[in-house]
């Protein structure tokens, strides 16, 4: 077996949002070599270089040739427990080293869940002796996915999937009796996570949430439009939540108001994209000092702005 790093980092595109990879690095004259000549989806990159639109970053990316699948998953092994495949050709022999590597958990996660520190790496072949791999990755989860246990009965809306995703990520979420702004509310299924976490939650939108939201206890709802509230018309709280449609610099010129009052120090912001997304946007959200974006497994044409 021969190995050798790659020079730089690999970025994973998101399914279905490729485009938005490429447009991202293009608008920063950013080149890229595709890691497969017919297949776009790993991209190698010089550089210690981050971008948004990604589903995963492979930090330490290193090739190698094999003659067997044992001496491939023998070489993985080596290296540390954790790996996921991120297979786009030879998928029988893929799953033959996977079979011989320790079991990934593939059981869905409960929330509340903090992701573990230990290293997720991850690992394609290129071709049936050629191997890729990465023992560090931006995301903790394999392969860039994490998957919970969904509530189908009790939330109006899968959207609390995202919320979760992201409180999980950042390690911390609200705890009881911590009062929530939640803007953009309706049909209630964040309203519905927080106050499940016993949070008092101040639920705001143009339209109500479901009824059943109403009824919960910690839940109170304000019909206004949330960009029109000042923080010092709603007051100190422990965090503010947005899942607003709107444009993004209307949600930053809010969120900078918050930031400038300090009224509050945590936020989980959905920055949501109308036709082509809206980069430089984007980026003074990631120049707040402290806070990440990132695209979620549960995130759409969308990005989600954290600070905690
Ligand atoms: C994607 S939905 C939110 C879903 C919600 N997070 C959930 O979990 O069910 C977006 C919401 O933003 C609301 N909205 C749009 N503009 C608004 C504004 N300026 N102020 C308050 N709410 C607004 C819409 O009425 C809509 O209910």
């Amino acid at each position: 077996m021969t190995g050798a790093p790659l020079p730089g980092r690999i970025f994973q595109g998101i399914p279905r949002f490729f485009h938005e990879l490429y447009r991202e690095l293009d608008e920063q004259g950013r080149s890229y070599t595709p890691l497969c000549q017919d297949k776009t989806r790993l991209l190698l990159l010089s550089g210690a270089e981050k971008a948004f639109w990604v589903q995963n970053i492979w930090l330490n990316p290193f090739k190698f040739e094999f003659d067997t699948i044992s001496e491939a998953a023998n070489a993985l092994r080596n290296i540390q427990r954790n790996w996921a495949p991120v297979l786009f050709t030879q998928f029988r022999r893929g799953a033959l080293i996977q079979e011989k590597l320790p079991a990934l958990p593939d059981r869905k996660r409960p929330f509340p869940w903090k992701a573990p520190d230990t290293p997720m790496g991850c690992w394609t072949l290129l071709d049936e002796r050629t191997l890729v791999a990465s023992p560090c990755c931006t995301s903790a989860f394999p392969g860039g996915i994490i998957e919970f246990e969904e509530n189908k009965t009790d939330p109006p809306s899968r959207a609390y999937l995202k919320l979760w995703e992201a409180l999980s990520l950042a390690g911390t979420w609200p705890q009881k009796g911590e009062r929530c702004i939640d803007a953009g509310a309706s049909p209630g299924g964040w309203s519905w996570a927080l106050s499940e976490l016993g949070a008092q939650v101040l639920a705001i939108d143009r339209a109500p949430p479901e009824g059943r939201i109403l009824d919960r206890a910690g839940v109170e709802y304000l019909k206004h439009d949330a960009f029109t509230l000042r923080p010092e018309d709603l007051g100190k709280t422990g965090w503010v939540f947005s899942d607003v449609i709107c444009y993004p610099p209307r949600l930053y010129a809010w969120i900078e108001a918050w930031l400038a009052s300090g009224l509050c120090k945590k936020f989980v912001c959905t920055i949501k994209m109308q036709g082509p997304s809206d980069n430089e946007s984007v980026r003074r959200f990631a120049g707040i000092p402290g806070s990440r974006v990132v695209h979620l497994h549960h995130n759409k044409h969308e990005l989600t702005w954290f600070l905690v």
